[in-house]
């Protein structure tokens, strides 16, 4: 993990003034946003996929259960949680090139009555006390720039009974793995970045952005530091990423 200090933070492995982390994330997700669905698909292979689909599981949807999917981007988990039969569904993020991007999918897929989209800052949600039943956020604490208010924000958010569910890249601990995962991430991913949307530098940022991110044991400490209990944690693929969750009691 980085030594961050209050007045810098980690923007990949560069330390950057605090304030300029969010605007240097905006332009990754601004150059990435069209392209974004196909690079996922290709950077793990499909994997991704796979890994959603067991996150959705963990959130066990249900009619009349209220999720607020943070740093939502394109829609992957609000749309998995619909057609599993979840209740209403805010798709948030604070880029609207991203939620532009999952607008539109969810005009192709007919996806209308329960889904809302809203432009949101996790670090300070415009949400009341105690409204949702589920808060989820795949692939995006990585990206906020103070984690602990985002999970402070989500228990507040949470009805007492609720769940918060992270989705997230963590720490590899198969030691074979990790020569391969290494050569993947830092040579495969830059390259495959610039061929394919054109930005080498916005993969290099997704690869470092990965290795600076609290691993397993810190992360579940950060839940219960914001107040989460019966905080779990679920390693994915030898724990290339993994499920952290917790309740709001
Ligand atoms: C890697 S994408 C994940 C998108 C989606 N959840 C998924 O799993 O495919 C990360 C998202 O985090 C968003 N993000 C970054 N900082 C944020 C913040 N402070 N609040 C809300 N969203 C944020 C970005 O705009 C981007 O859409």
């Amino acid at each position: 993990m980085s030594d961050n200090t209050a007045d810098t933070t980690d923007f990949g492995y560069r330390q950057v003034p605090t304030g300029d982390k969010k605007p240097l994330v905006r332009a990754v997700f601004e150059s990435v946003a069209p392209r974004y669905d196909l690079m996922n698909d290709l950077m793990s292979l499909g994997v991704h996929r796979v890994w959603k689909r067991i996150f959705v599981t963990a959130l066990d949807p249900r009619p009349g259960r209220r999720l607020l999917d943070l740093a939502g981007g394109t829609g992957d988990i609000s749309f998995a949680w619909l057609a599993r039969g979840g209740g209403p569904a805010i798709l948030s993020d604070i880029n609207p090139a991203m939620l532009a991007v999952g607008r539109d999918r969810a005009l192709q897929r007919g996806i209308a009555a329960d889904l809302s989209l809203a432009v949101m800052d996790a670090e300070k949600l415009p949400v009341p006390d105690r409204s949702v039943n589920r808060v989820s956020i795949a692939f995006g604490l990585r990206n906020c720039t103070d984690k602990q208010a985002v999970l402070a924000e989500a228990r507040r958010v949470l009805k007492p009974g609720g769940r918060f569910f992270c989705l997230e890249f963590s720490r590899v601990n198969v030691a074979a793995l990790r020569p391969i995962y290494d050569a993947w991430s830092f040579s495969v991913l830059p390259r495959l970045g610039q061929r394919i949307a054109g930005d080498a530098d916005s993969y290099r940022y997704l690869a470092e952005s990965i290795r600076t991110f609290p691993d397993q044991a810190t992360l579940a400490g950060m839940l219960e530091t914001a107040g989460l209990s019966r905080v779990t944690v679920q390693n994915l693929s030898g724990g290339i990423a993994a499920i952290h969750g917790g309740w709001r009691l």
